[in-house]
Parts: C-alpha cells; sequence; structure tokens
C-alpha cells in the first residue's frame, strides 16, 4: 500500500444506519479486490461505504445508487475533496427561515407520525436554508447529516413503522437509546464533525450519480472493477418504504401522495431489483451491460430471490465465479441479515480465453454464451 492511501484510512466513515450496510465486512470485501484496479464503481452504494472504500483505497471512484438521499451522501463524502460545513454555514442552517411560508410539508404530514410538532417545524426551516449555501457539496452535506440525525431519533433507524412516539415516552426505550428524546438540532450538531473530518481528497476525479443503474451503466467506460449490492429481493428489503421520509425531506415532494400510516410516498421509483417478477430480466441485463468491466465483486445473500444455486447459474453465463461466504453470528435486523444467514460474494472474472486449435480459423474464442 502507498503511503497516501495509508494515510486515507486516517479518514473513518461515519456509522451508518442502514439495511444491509457493509461497513462491518470491508475488511472482508477488500481482500477479494485485485491489485490492478485504477477505477471502480459501487453501482447500488446505499449508505457509500463500500465506495468510501473504494476511495481510501486512492481508486477514481464512481458511486450510484437511485434514491438521491444516498447520492447526497455520495456527493457529500465521496465525489467531494475538501469542502466542509463551517460555523457560518451552521448559523445560516439554523436561522429562522425568510421563505417558511413555502416549507411546511413535515409539519404538515409527519407531525405526531414521527415527530412532535416543533421538530417538524425545525425540520422544515432547516430545509428551507439548506439552498442558502454556497455550493452543492455543502449542500449535500447538510443533507447527509440532518438525515442522519433523523434515522437516529426515530425507533430501529427506519421509517417504516409507526412506533417512534411511543417509544420516544417509554422511559426502558430512553435509557437505552437516549437519542429518541433528544432535539434534533443537538444531534445534527453532535454528527456534523464526523462528517466533516471524512471528507478527504484522494487526487482522483470521483463522481457521484441518482440513476437506475441500467440507465447508467451504458453511459460509462474505462470502469476495472464493479461492485454489486443490489437489495436481496424477497427478504423484505423495501429500501423506499423504510427510508422514504429521507428522501421525501431531500426532494420535498410536491407531486405525491403520503399514504399509510407511515405516509409513504406514492408512486414509487422503479428498481427492477426488488421484485421478483422483474429481478432476473434485471440481472441479463446488468451482466450484458458490465461485459467491458473486468472484474465484479456481487454481495449476496442465501435467503434472496434467486437462490445462490440459481443466481450462481445465471452467472456462470457471463463469467467465471467463485462463491466466497461468511457467516453472520448476530442478527442486526431485516430478514436479509439475521443470525446464521450467510453474506456471499461473487467473484466474478472473464471467462478464460483458449486456443480450440491452430488450424481452425476462429482460434481465439471468448466462451461466453
Ligand atoms: C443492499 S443496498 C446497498 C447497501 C450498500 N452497499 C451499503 O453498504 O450501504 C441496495 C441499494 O440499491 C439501491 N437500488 C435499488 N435499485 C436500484 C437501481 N435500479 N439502481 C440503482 N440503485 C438501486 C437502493 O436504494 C439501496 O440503497
Amino acid at each position: 500500500m502507498l503511503f497516501e492511501e495509508y494515510t486515507y484510512f486516517n479518514h473513518k466513515f461515519p456509522d451508518p444506519q442502514y439495511l444491509g450496510a457493509k461497513h462491518t465486512h470491508l475488511a472482508w470485501i477488500k481482500k477479494f479486490i485485485p491489485d490492478n484496479v485504477k477505477t471502480a464503481i459501487d453501482a447500488f452504494a446505499g449508505s457509500q461505504s463500500v465506495a468510501f472504500l473504494f476511495k481510501q483505497l486512492g481508486f477514481k471512484t464512481i458511486t450510484n445508487d437511485f434514491l438521491n438521499f444516498n447520492h447526497q451522501i455520495g456527493l457529500a463524502l465521496i465525489e467531494n475533496n475538501g469542502i466542509k460545513l463551517t460555523e457560518h454555514d451552521i448559523k445560516l442552517l439554523l436561522q429562522p427561515s425568510k421563505c417558511k411560508n413555502d416549507f411546511h410539508l413535515i409539519e404538515k404530514i409527519y407531525t405526531n407520525v414521527f415527530f412532535e410538532k416543533s421538530e417538524a417545524e425545525f425540520l422544515d426551516n432547516f430545509r428551507a436554508n439548506i439552498p442558502l449555501l454556497s455550493n452543492s457539496y455543502k449542500q449535500a452535506l447538510a443533507y447527509t447529516v440532518i438525515n442522519r440525525s433523523m434515522t437516529r431519533k426515530v425507533t430501529m433507524g427506519h421509517f417504516g413503522h409507526t412506533q417512534a412516539l411511543r417509544y420516544a415516552s417509554d422511559p426502558e426505550r430512553i435509557r437505552r437509546n437516549r437519542s429518541l428524546v433528544r432535539p434534533l438540532k443537538e444531534i445534527f450538531e453532535d454528527l456534523l464533525p464526523k462528517y466533516n473530518t471524512a471528507v478527504f481528497d484522494n487526487r482522483q476525479e470521483n463522481r457521484s450519480y441518482n440513476k437506475n443503474i441500467l440507465e447508467l451503466l451504458p453511459t460509462l467506460d474505462n470502469i476495472d472493477l464493479a461492485y454489486f449490492d443490489p437489495p436481496y429481493c424477497d427478504s423484505h428489503a423495501d429500501y423506499q418504504s423504510f427510508y422514504h421520509l429521507l428522501e421525501t425531506y431531500t426532494e420535498y415532494w410536491q407531486d405525491k401522495q403520503f399514504i399509510n400510516g407511515i405516509k409513504r410516498y406514492e408512486p414509487q421509483r422503479f428498481s427492477g431489483f426488488d421484485k421478483k417478477r422483474d429481478v432476473i430480466a434485471s440481472f441479463e441485463k446488468l451482466f450484458v451491460q458490465a461485459e467491458e468491466i473486468p472484474v465484479w465483486l456481487i454481495s449476496y445473500n442465501n435467503r434472496s430471490y434467486p437462490s445462490v444455486e440459481d443466481f450462481e447459474k445465471l452467472l456462470s453465463k457471463y463469467r467465471q465465479v467463485k462463491i466466497e461466504t461468511k457467516t453472520y453470528h448476530n442478527g442486526r435486523g431485516g430478514k436479509g441479515s439475521v443470525a446464521g444467514s450467510q453474506e456471499i460474494l461473487f467473484v466474478c472474472n472473464p471467462k478464460k480465453k483458449h486456443f480450440i486449435s491452430a488450424n481452425q480459423p476462429e482460434q481465439l474464442t471468448n466462451e461466453r454464451i
């Protein structure tokens, strides 16, 4: 490892709270990254934990997630090579907004759902001030830290349930997690330094995208390594239901309906990877699009659809595949990570080219079907 790369590891990735985040598996994943990588893509980046590892390794890092709140983390911590939020910026964010009247979505929809009125109003006011920050990296940091503050404040770190306020008045729960009753402003001020110090320059032009990967991949080239960590289909990994509030806050939707007890936005974005009826066709498309990328690492789980065996069969049409496994000993929430289930990494290399015979014209073949 070069000295510079070593120093990039002084920057700690702030602990995420995101279903399926790989921050606890990074040392294991790193073992399967070949030596000669210059450019890598984290195609389904979520909390950006793997993209952050790529950046630390000195790679030109391309990162992508189809949800905007995750893309904001990508802008703040991956694409951004040096801009931080200052005391002046914090004052700007916390000041009473002059355009308050245009910003009351959170108060209107989520008061007494996830927050009391005063906290919902705080969020609207903060959101109204974000565009006052002088550039998109500062704005991305503001979204990243306030969104993370919201996951801290609600029970279980997601918005797929309506127990937040009930738990916030349960002394036993509060004893275990004081964030339930801490003001969002305080949580934000506590978290911000951790994010500011995670901003660093790896001397590459890193990029964060907010696209469906099947639209993005055909527009990119010269990538040496692709990391694919799609939703674990059929294992309740419903990102848009769990984190709808963060997407709504970031987008500040004016044209959606807010449905069910949790007030999730509708219609949702189309993933292609989260429903049984779409997932096989989406993988087929993805693997054809990724043909030119020499190495693919694919995270998977033994409780997903299709099964590990069927997925290996599918992959083997395109690649030489090796399966690496790591067993969970502690469940961390979500069916995808219960104790005893396995984290799986498909390590995929190009099929070996071979000579058929010296006197046949089509000497060099590629075994791909
Ligand atoms: C298993 S999570 C990734 C977790 C991530 N590796 C981490 O460490 O946090 C899958 C992610 O894929 C995203 N996603 C789902 N469908 C997508 C699509 N078609 N294109 C891009 N991203 C997608 C979801 O928003 C979710 O964040």
